[in-house]
């Protein structure tokens, strides 16, 4: 089996490239080559390593301002290392027209929230002020504009009374570990890896 060539970019502690790490086994159809940080010493790339996959820190500070000179440098690292997608996995740059274009139709994201209520930041305190019974998460595709672009799937978890923000995180968290894997198998070609036992999970389909 072909396997796509996937790049991972995160900024932080990485349980969601864990989880998309996890789900490689041999059905698998996508291959991660490397993992990229835009952060250097996070948790994220100590993962990638012990899975023996490439890790590497493109600190956008080093950019200053200039964040298509980062984002041309992303690029150009990923297109050196023959990457087919891309997938952003707690990954909090918003990146540019530049890099979207340039990766336009082979660029996902996972975001903490039942798209389109709450893109952004503060997505678990919003929910949780809205009243809204249900949660979850939602894998896109990257198009111009913050967690707007055409839905993959979706996991929904349920609100809980007295949930605070924290709590409500861990229990979305949960559902993200279970969609990603199926939603980037997907896209890359095959039948959506088992959902496994998400209390609520909707949707993973194109
Ligand atoms: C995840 O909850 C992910 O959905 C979120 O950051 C967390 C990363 O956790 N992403 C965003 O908020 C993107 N706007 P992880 O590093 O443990 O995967």
């Amino acid at each position: 089996m072909t396997r796509k060539r996937v790049a991972v970019l995160i900024s932080g502690r990485g349980t969601n490239l864990q989880a998309l790490l996890d789900a490689q086994g041999p059905f698998c159809p996508y291959e991660i080559v490397v993992v990229v940080s835009n952060n250097a010493g996070v948790a994220g790339l100590d993962r990638a390593r012990e899975a023996g996959v490439e890790a590497v820190a493109i600190e956008h500070r080093a950019f200053g301002k200039d964040r298509e000179a980062f984002e041309r440098a992303l690029d150009a690292f990923l297109r050196d290392r023959n990457v087919e997608l891309v997938a952003l996995a707690g990954f909090m740059r918003v990146l540019t027209s530049y890099f979207v274009g340039a990766w336009a139709g082979k660029l996902i994201n996972i975001h903490p929230s039942l798209l389109p209520s709450f893109p952004g930041l503060d997505t678990y305190a919003r929910a949780l002020a809205s009243g809204a019974k249900l949660a979850g998460c939602s894998v896109h595709w990257v198009t111009e504009g913050v967690d707007t672009g055409p839905i993959i799937g979706q996991a929904a978890v349920p609100v809980m009374p007295g949930d605070t923000p924290d709590a409500l995180a861990a229990r979305t968290l949960e559902a993200e570990h279970l969609l990603y894997p199926a939603c980037l198998s997907l896209v890359c070609g095959g039948a959506p890896l088992s959902q496994g036992p998400a209390p609520i999970l909707v949707n993973a389909f194109l």
